[in-house]
């Protein structure tokens, strides 16, 4: 038999391309995490979470820990979110127990004081060599994901120092001052394209664009500082690199989910679990691929209604592309076997 000439397109891709498949590929958010007993080892080794970010070939390793584990489709570059903010000149270190503090921006003088767009790279290099190590060391059937949280949701820490319930000290800030507010909005958005824009060119094949607090926008705030920076996001990526695929995560963003990737360009919206997969179904996943919206917490609970619900999603969504995946990340109370048996469910064993 003569070998194929190229490789078999990868599932991630086929998906996004819009391709449906009869068992969906899956991935899972936070996939390296504390959840596993071998990233809670390297992350001791690297002493806090920062270095760990930082030194790439401890973030490649974590990174590879679940694919080597449990075989998923994609892996997702190990950072975080908020390294961009720090990138651009604010304090960011993680409170044991706590998560994350910054130092604050709360007006235009604030917002001008931070570093233009393409200083990012000097902090952020590091990120590109774990990029680099990745795309040379993933089995060649996995999908490799970098990421950045969008505008909205870098801007609430950068605003309040700290993760905050209800996003307040950001929406006060645009109370107070829109424009000032938009300007920080503006600033981000074009880090982040410099940003992303160097994960791809380092071997990210897919991006995702994380808006975790995009709920907390209503009306015209969800239009100016949600949907349209990830329209402009997106357009700047695919005119760098033709034909990238991009996802999108307007977290909670409920009715505004219907329409967000035809509004935004994005190839794949994905769905957090307060979202029913058959409205979803209807709704969204009509405009292309989506992914996510399991539960997080049936990776801690188990029991029959895991593979139950498991399935119960992959039925809903198997007539459109469809990239199975949790509606938020997983905690750090999971059983690692409750993913493989999510896993199974998925595969039909
Ligand atoms: O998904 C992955 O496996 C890739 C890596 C990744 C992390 N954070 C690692 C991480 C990604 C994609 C993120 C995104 C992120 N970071 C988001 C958006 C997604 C979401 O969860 O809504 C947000 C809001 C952050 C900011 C952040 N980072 C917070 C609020 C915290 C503390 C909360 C917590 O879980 O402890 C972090 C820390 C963080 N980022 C951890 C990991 C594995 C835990 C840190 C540790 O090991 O102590």
């Amino acid at each position: 038999m003569t070998q194929p000439a190229a490789a078999p397109q990868k599932t991630i891709l086929r998906a996004l391309s819009g391709e449906v498949q009869a068992v969906p590929p899956v991935w899972m958010m936070r996939q390296a995490g504390r959840y596993l007993p071998e990233y809670r080892a390297t992350r001791a080794k690297a002493g806090d979470f920062l270095s760990l970010c930082y030194t790439p070939d401890l973030a490649a390793e974590v990174t590879l820990q679940p694919i080597r584990r449990y075989g998923f489709d994609a892996a997702i570059l190990f950072a975080d979110i908020l390294l961009i903010g720090q990138a651009l000149g604010a304090d960011l270190w993680f409170a044991e127990g706590e998560g994350p503090r910054m130092s604050t921006v709360t007006d235009l003088a604030g917002v001008q004081a931070l570093k233009p767009a393409e200083a990012v790279h000097e902090v952020l290099a590091p990120v590109y060599e774990t990029v680099r190590i990745l795309s040379r060391a993933l089995p060649r059937e996995t999908t490799l994901i970098g990421f950045a949280g969008a505008p909205w949701t870098v801007a609430t820490y950068m605003v309040a120092g700290r993760g905050t319930k209800d996003q307040g000290p950001a929406h006060a800030f645009i109370a107070r001052d829109r424009a000032g507010f938009a300007a920080l909005i503006a600033v981000i958005e074009a880090a982040t394209v410099e940003y992303l824009s160097a994960q791809v060119q380092a071997g990210a094949e897919v991006i995702k664009l994380f808006d975790s607090w995009a709920g907390s926008l209503k009306g015209q705030d969800f239009d100016d500082f949600a949907l349209a920076p990830a329209r402009r996001i997106i357009a700047a990526l695919k005119a760098r690199h033709p034909g990238l695929p991009i996802i999108a995560f307007p977290r909670e963003a409920r009715d505004r989910y219907v329409g967000f990737a035809r509004a935004t360009g994005a190839d794949c919206v994905a769905l957090d679990n307060s979202v029913s997969a058959d409205w979803a179904a209807a709704h969204v996943q009509v405009d292309g691929c989506v992914q996510g919206n399991l539960a997080p917490h049936h990776m801690v609970d188990g029991g029959p209604a895991l593979a139950s619900e498991t399935r119960r999603i992959v039925q809903a969504f198997r007539k459109g592309p469809h990239i199975f995946n949790l509606g938020h990340g997983i905690t750090p109370d999971a059983d690692p076997d409750n993913v493989q048996r999510m896993i199974d469910a998925i595969r039909g064993q």
